[in-house]
């Protein structure tokens, strides 16, 4: 194992009311970088103030987009502890990325002792109030300083860290959802099951168009048919028809969340029945009007479960339980969130305590 040297701040930074937390605006006092270089490899990690990056505007990360990132999170516990919620998957993901877009793997049980670190210095940082948590990005960007598309010699792997408040202020609120009909996110055989920069940019236009018409998001149907659903703008989808849970199948174009993951093994230990698979807007449509859709929501690190209230496709709007929270969802906030802030049993063994 490399050892991670360590050059701590001299100005600690004034943390922000917790009120004020948002989310994405304030960032520790540290971060951990690692750098590449061929023929060296991966090469002195270090944690270091936190501090803006001087890289040439050649870099090819800025021209030819090889960038890939994660999200996870960071949970205080009531007894004053810090749980990771299955960070070793979000570094494993992180490498399928890589793989993906040509960026040399990382090390992951390096990755994983980095952030354990970084996490403990910046221990203060972890929010305490309710529904607050550290949000924990990590990232890699190609570096060389160089015009001309091919994978680059040189990267940065950044962890950087931002507390964030609580996404529930008042209560789980449904969300309102567009179903894009023109523009796709992903293709199979593209790049949309890794989390590179550039699925982020192309979901841009459609997200735009669905906040004008007053949605929060867009769910994506896929890139050939225009048929079947794949996931939202940063969340897996599950709807439950007649009493079965159904969530698309990871095709090769969906991103493989690790909250849905988490969400199929709670399911399935309760014998809640359970289908991943090809699921069009056509049976959506159909159950709604045939009186079997039952509740929809999408799931994610940042809000865990978002019930959906409404989904507007077409002309038609779809209203889901009335618009409020239904029960499987209720159950699977309540046992996600409460693993992950230890007042209940991880009987998966998904949490890590620093
Ligand atoms: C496109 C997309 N889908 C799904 C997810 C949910 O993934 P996870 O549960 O790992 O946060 C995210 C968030 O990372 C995302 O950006």
């Amino acid at each position: 194992m490399l050892e991670i040297k360590k050059e701590l701040t001299t100005n600690p930074k004034e943390k922000p009311a917790v009120d004020q937390l948002g989310f994405g605006q304030f960032f520790t006092d540290h971060m951990f970088i690692v750098d590449y270089t061929e023929g060296m490899g991966w090469h002195d990690p270090r944690i270091i103030p936190y501090q803006p990056l001087s890289i040439d505007p050649s870099a090819m990360v800025f021209h030819y987009g090889q960038a890939v990132f994660e999200g996870l999170k960071a949970y205080a516990t009531v007894d004053n502890g810090v749980l990771l919620f299955r960070p070793d998957r979000n570094f494993n993901r992180l490498n399928h990325s890589n793989e993906r877009i040509v960026i040399p793997a990382i090390d992951e049980e390096l990755a994983l002792e980095a952030l354990k670190q970084l996490v403990t210095l910046d221990r203060e940082w972890v929010p305490t109030a309710p529904g607050t948590s550290l949000y924990i990005r990590p990232f890699i960007i190609a570096t060389e300083p160089h015009l001309g598309v091919h994978p680059s010699n040189s990267y940065q792997f950044i962890i950087i860290m931002s507390p964030s408040g609580s996404y529930y202020k008042e209560g789980i609120n449904p969300v309102k959802i567009m179903v894009e009909q023109h523009f796709v996110r992903a293709v199979v055989g593209g790049t949309g099951e890794a989390k590179t920069a550039g699925n982020y940019a192309s979901a841009l236009k459609g997200q735009e168009i669905a906040h004008k018409e007053g949605y929060s998001q867009t769910l994506w149907l896929d890139g050939k048919e225009h048929r079947y659903i794949e996931e939202v703008g940063s969340m897996n989808i599950f709807f439950k028809i007649n009493g079965t849970v159904i969530t698309p199948a990871l095709n090769g174009s969906i991103l493989p969340g690790i909250t849905r993951d988490s969400m199929l093994h709670v399911l399935k230990a309760k014998n809640i029945p359970v289908e991943e698979r090809r699921i069009s807007i056509d049976e959506v449509v159909e159950a709604y009007h045939n009186g079997t859709l039952e509740e929809a929501f999408g799931t994610g690190t940042a809000a865990v479960i978002s019930p959906v209230g409404e989904l507007k496709w077409r002309d038609e709007k779809i209203l889901i339980n009335n618009g409020e929270i239904g029960e499987i969802s209720q159950m699977l906030y309540d046992t996600l969130t409460g693993i992950q802030n230890g007042t209940l049993e991880d009987s998966f063994g998904w949490t890590i305590k620093l």
